[in-house]
């Protein structure tokens, strides 16, 4: 098939490219390489030396004989976008190329903003390009299941059945996000399911849960095919920053109680999804959502497991909760998810404790990369003021600094 990546430099973006090509897929993608700049703005940088994608398709070439075309451009420019699909007439797009950090959407108005023009913009380019160019091509995209947020009630696949004042329907289910980044995730979702409706396009929504893991099968062949690794507030994912912390002997840090719950995936996993994703497209005029997690942890469950991974290699390992949560969200919730239907169509999931070991070994060879930047991995991005306040006089910061 031929597949288009939006977002090919990203985290997801390259080892899907290198992993969908391997799979004998003609693939092309676009990106413009915000996410080195946003992680540079943070002053921060990727755990895992990653190389420049001219490299990374050097490498790739030699390493398997096979070529990924890649386009330097910003999907918020139509002309762009039109161009590069009207070149390449794909049969499916995966969709990737937004901001998709929660506190960097939460710093300020400006990156409030930022997040949620790029991310409404670069879809809405999108739907409108496939809609003159390709309306048979089936647009794969990357929700979060963070959309939802954490209602008392369990979360079905996107939609559910109600019954209400003695009438029936089947209805999106309500979502209820915690940051901009996810409110954005959500608009695009609404947008999505109204060009099926009314164009006739196909798409699958993918509701993802925090992806973890470094390497895939493919990218483990080359150093310089590596992706990134950000473990800092901003870009790192909890268990992220609990395995940067865990590398250089500092305590891994819950926020709050560490009762959150939220449902991780292996990226060999999110990987295969999404393919699963392509190799089963919905009918046109179909909207259909998919959860994409595998496993539901709560942050001290994580915690816990990375200490235990920890200690099997000779790490001592401790825990600090950060006293004040930075986020507004619920600190213990029920969080029952379906995530039926990615196994429906064959996903056979990889176990987060069958990794850790792995991810742990990766990163301390990059110890000395985590430890020079290890001041951003705390918080000082808080979703409102009376969080900032109450945090003011934080003493975890001073204990794990010290
Ligand atoms: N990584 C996760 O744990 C996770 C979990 C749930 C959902 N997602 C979603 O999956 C997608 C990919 O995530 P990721 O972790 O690979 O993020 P990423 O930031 O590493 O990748 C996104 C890529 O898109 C590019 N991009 C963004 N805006 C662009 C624009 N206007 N023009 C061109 N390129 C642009 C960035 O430069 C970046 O390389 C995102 O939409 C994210 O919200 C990720």
């Amino acid at each position: 098939m031929r597949i288009f990546i939006a977002g090919m430099d990203g985290y997801l973006g390259w080892p899907l490219a290198v992993y969908l090509a391997c799979k004998g897929h003609e693939v092309a993608g676009a990106d413009i390489f915000m996410r080195r700049k946003w992680v540079k703005e943070r002053g921060n940088h990727s755990a895992t030396p990653i190389r420049s994608m001219r490299d990374r398709l050097g490498a790739f070439r030699e390493v398997f004989g096979k070529s990924i075309a890649f386009h330097v451009g910003d999907l918020r420019q139509y002309e762009f976008v039109h161009h590069v699909l009207g070149d390449f007439r794909p049969d499916a797009i995966v969709h990737l190329a937004e901001q998709p950090s929660a506190p960097y959407s939460m710093i300020d108005i400006d990156h409030a903003m930022f997040t949620q023009t790029n991310n409404l913009v670069t879809t809405l380019n999108l739907l409108y390009a496939v809609y003159d160019l390709c309306p048979d091509c089936h647009l794969v995209k990357l929700g979060t299941m963070g959309e939802y947020g954490t209602p008392n009630v369990p979360i079905p696949e996107g939609f559910f059945t109600i019954e209400y004042r003695g009438k029936t329907d089947t209805l999106p289910f309500p979502k209820q996000a915690g940051s901009w980044y996810h409110l954005s995730k959500v608009h695009d979702s609404q947008n999505i399911a109204f060009a099926c409706r009314s164009w006739g396009l196909r798409s699958t929504d993918l509701m993802q849960g925090p992806v973890y893991g470094i390497r895939t099968e493919e990218t483990q062949a080359d150093e310089r095919l590596l992706t990134r690794f950000d473990f800092g507030e901003v870009f790192g994912t909890a268990l992220n920053r609990f395995c940067a912390q865990a590398v250089i002997g500092f305590p891994l840090t819950p926020y709050g109680k560490g009762q959150q719950k939220r449902g991780f995936i292996n990226l060999i996993d999110s990987m295969r999804c999404i393919e699963l994703s392509i190799l089963n497209p919905p009918d046109r005029a179909e909207y259909r959502v998919f959860n994409q997690f595998t496993e539901i942890f709560s942050m001290v469950d994580l915690a816990q497991a990375v200490k235990e991974a920890g200690e099997k290699m000779g790490i001592s390992v401790q825990v600090a909760h950060v006293e004040v949560d930075p986020r507004v969200e619920a600190e213990r919730h029920l969080y029952e998810a379906d995530h039926q239907k990615l196994l429906d169509l064959g996903l056979q999931p990889h176990r987060m404790v069958d990794a850790l070991e792995y991810i742990l070994r990766d990163l301390t060879k990059y110890k000395d990369r985590i430890e020079a930047k290890k001041e951003h991995i705390l918080p000082t991005i808080y979703w409102s003021k009376e969080k900032r306040e109450a945090a003011a006089g934080l003493r975890l910061r001073e204990v794990a600094l010290r």
